[in-house]
C-alpha cells in the first residue's frame, strides 16, 4: 500500500505552501485532481495584502491597521487574534515570496508596488500586474519540484479514512487508470479550495466543486460559518470570468445606465473601493431598480485610465475582455455583474490548522480559521493560503515526528476503499436512472435563485426542501459510460454527494442566522444583531443529519461597531 508521512490534498497555493514547509526528512506528497498549475489559484488576479508601506500614500500603514481593516471588513465576525496573526506574518511572507522568485511589479526605485483595494485604509495590495496568483503558483511549483516534492496528479480523493478520531489516510480515484485504492498517511492536509460551482454564476474554475469540504464533513469534522458566501462585484457579464478589484484599485468607475457613479449612494467615502459585500449588493440593487443594461449588468469604466496604464497594470483584464466579450477596455466600458467568488466558511480548524480529527489539517479556502468572518477583503485570500499553508505543513511535521503510526491502519484503509468500489459498481450496474449533469444543473439553479445575495425565510426553506428532493434523486444516479478512465461523469457523481451536503449546510446556516452581517443579507432581518448573533455557526453531521451549534468570536481590542465606508 502506498504510504506517506504527510499527504497534502490540493496543488494550489495553500497545498504547495504546505508541502514546501513540511519537514524535508519526512515523506511528503501532494495529490491533485488536476496538474498543480491548473489549480484555481492560477486565476487570482489583483494581489496579496501586506502593510509594507511602499506606496507614497501608504507610508503610515502598519500590520495593526491591516488587522483592523480585516476585522471591520469581516463585519466583526473574524476571530481577532487570528486576523492579527495573519496580518503580522504578512510582511515577512511577502519578502519570503520575493526571495523564492515571485516577480512582483515594482515602483520606480525598485520596491514592491502596492495598489489600493476594497475596504483597505492604505494601498497595501502587492501585485504582479493582474496575474498575481499565476506568478506565485508558478514560483511555488518550481520550488516544490526543486525540492523533489512527490506529486500524484489527476487523482481525486473520494474519502478520508478516520478511525477512533484519528485520520489514517485517504481513498483515491486515479483518473488515468480508473483504479480506486487507499493511501496510508500519518497526517493529511486538505488544501482543496472552494465550492463555487454549486452556483450558476461563479468566477471559480470548473474543478471547484468543494468536495474536500464535503469529505471532511462526512468524516465528522464540523463546518464553520458556511452561510457566508462571497459574491465578487465585478465578473464579466455572461461568462463570469473575474475582472479584478485591481481595476477599481487603479481608478476604475462603476456606472449605471444613467451614466451615474452610483456608489456615491451606497458608500460615499470609499465609493468603488468599499468592501465586496457592499459593492456587490449595490450593483445588484441598481440592476433590480432598472438602472442596469439589459437588466443584467452595469459598466466598469476604465477608459479614463488610458492606454498606457491599462496595458501596464491590467493586461490580463484587457486580454479577457477582448477574447471573451469582444471589447477593448481602452475604448469601451466593461459589462460586469456580481458572481459567487469565495467561501468565508469551511472546515473548522484552529490557529495550527488542526481539526477535531487527530492528524487531519486544512488550509486555504477549504478551511475556516475565522480570519475573514462574514466578508473577506480582496487580497487577503492569497495571503491566507500562503501564511496558513505554511503553518499546516509545519504543524503536521511536528505532529508526525512526535507521534506514533497506527498498527491496524492498512486493513481499515482497504475496507474503506472496498466500500467506495462497491458504490461505483452499483452506479455502473444500473441501466436506468438519473444523469448527474442534470442533477448538478438543478442544484445550481436552486442555489442561485434561493440562496443568493439577497435571502429570506421563504426562499431558504424552499431551497432546503428542494435540496432534500434532489438527494432522493441522487439515490437513483447511474454511470452511463462503461469506461472509468478519465470519467468526468464519475468525478461528478462522486463530488455531487459533497455538493449536496455543502448546499444543505450553507442554506441551513443562512436560514438559521436571523440577521444581516457581511455577505449574508436577510431581507427579513436587515440589521446586524450582535446581541444574538455575534457567534460562529458550526454544523456537524450526526446520524446522517446536520446539527447546528455555535462558537464564540474572539475579540482582542476591536469593539464591534457599525461599518461605515
Ligand atoms: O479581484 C481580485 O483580483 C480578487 C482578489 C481576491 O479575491 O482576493
Amino acid at each position: 500500500m502506498l504510504s506517506q508521512d504527510i499527504l497534502v490534498v490540493g496543488g494550489g497555493l495553500a497545498g504547495l505552501a504546505a508541502a514546501l514547509a513540511s519537514d524535508p526528512q519526512l515523506k511528503v506528497a501532494v495529490i491533485s485532481k488536476v496538474h498543480p498549475l491548473r489549480s484555481h489559484s492560477v486565476a487570482a488576479q489583483g494581489g496579496i495584502n501586506a502593510a509594507l508601506g511602499n506606496s507614497p500614500d501608504g507610508q503610515d500603514d502598519t500590520w495593526e491597521k491591516h488587522a483592523f481593516d480585516t476585522i471591520k471588513g469581516s463585519d466583526y465576525l473574524a476571530d481577532q487574534d487570528i486576523a492579527e496573526l495573519m496580518c503580522e506574518k504578512a510582511i515577512s511572507t511577502i519578502y519570503e515570496l520575493e526571495h523564492l522568485g515571485v516577480p512582483f511589479s515594482r515602483f520606480p526605485g525598485g520596491v514592491i508596488a502596492q495598489r489600493p483595494f476594497g475596504g483597505a485604509g492604505f494601498p497595501r495590495t502587492c501585485y504582479a500586474a493582474d496575474r498575481t496568483g499565476l506568478v506565485i503558483l508558478h514560483t511555488l511549483f518550481e520550488q516544490s519540484v526543486r525540492r523533489k516534492v512527490k506529486f500524484f496528479n489527476e487523482w481525486l480523493v473520494t474519502k478520508l479514512a478516520v478511525k477512533d478520531g484519528k485520520c489514517l489516510g485517504v481513498v483515491v480515484y486515479d483518473l488515468a487508470t480508473g483504479d480506486i485504492f487507499p493511501i496510508k498517511a500519518r497526517a493529511v492536509i486538505f488544501a482543496t479550495g472552494g465550492y463555487g460551482r454549486v452556483y450558476l454564476r461563479t468566477t471559480n474554475a470548473f474543478i471547484n466543486h468543494g468536495s474536500g469540504i464535503g469529505i471532511a464533513y462526512r468524516a465528522g469534522v464540523p463546518l464553520k460559518d458556511m452561510e457566508f458566501v462571497q459574491f465578487h462585484p465585478t465578473s464579466l457579464y455572461d461568462t463570469n470570468i473575474l475582472i479584478t478589484e485591481g481595476a477599481r484599485g487603479e481608478g476604475g468607475y462603476l456606472v449605471n445606465n444613467k451614466g451615474k457613479r452610483f456608489m456615491e449612494d451606497y458608500a460615499p467615502s470609499a465609493m468603488e473601493l468599499a468592501p465586496r459585500d457592499i459593492v456587490a449588493r449595490a450593483i445588484q440593487t441598481e440592476i433590480e431598480k432598472g438602472n442596469g443594461f439589459e437588466d443584467q449588468y452595469v459598466h466598469l469604466d476604465l477608459r479614463h485610465l488610458e492606454e498606457k496604464k491599462i496595458k501596464k497594470r491590467l493586461p490580463g483584464i484587457r486580454e479577457i475582455c477582448i477574447n471573451f466579450a469582444g471589447i477593448d477596455p481602452i475604448d469601451a466600458p466593461i459589462p460586469i455583474q456580481p458572481a459567487q467568488h469565495y467561501s468565508m466558511g469551511g472546515i473548522d480548524v484552529n490557529a495550527q490548522c488542526a481539526s477535531v480529527v487527530e492528524g487531519f489539517y486544512a488550509a486555504g479556502e477549504c478551511a475556516c480559521m475565522s480570519i475573514h468572518g462574514a466578508n473577506r477583503l480582496g487580497g487577503n485570500s492569497l495571503l491566507d493560503t500562503v501564511v496558513f499553508g505554511k503553518t499546516a505543513g509545519e504543524e503536521a511535521s511536528h505532529a508526525v515526528k512526535g507521534g506514533k503510526g497506527s498498527k491496524d491502519a492498512e486493513r481499515f484503509l482497504l475496507d474503506e476503499a472496498l466500500e467506495v468500489k462497491k458504490k461505483i459498481e452499483e452506479w455502473g450496474k444500473k441501466d436506468s436512472g438519473e444523469k448527474v449533469h442534470r442533477l448538478l444543473n438543478r442544484l445550481k439553479v436552486i442555489m442561485s435563485e434561493k440562496v443568493d445575495m439577497f435571502r429570506n425565510k421563504k426562499d431558504l426553506s424552499a431551497a432546503l426542501d428542494e435540496i432534500s428532493e434532489l438527494r432522493g434523486d441522487y439515490g437513483r444516479v447511474l454511470i452511463s459510460g462503461k469506461c472509468l478512465r478519465y470519467s468526468q461523469e464519475l468525478v461528478n457523481i462522486i463530488e455531487f454527494d459533497s455538493m449536496l451536503d455543502l448546499a444543505e449546510v450553507i442554506t441551513l446556516g443562512a436560514l438559521n442566522r436571523e440577521e444581516t452581517r457581511g455577505s449574508h443579507f436577510r431581507e427579513d432581518f436587515q440589521d446586524r444583531n450582535d446581541k444574538d448573533w455575534l457567534k460562529h455557526t458550526l454544523v456537524t453531521l450526526k446520524d446522517g443529519k446536520p446539527h447546528i451549534n455555535f462558537k464564540e468570536v474572539n475579540i482582542t481590542k476591536y469593539e464591534p461597531k457599525a461599518r461605515k465606508y
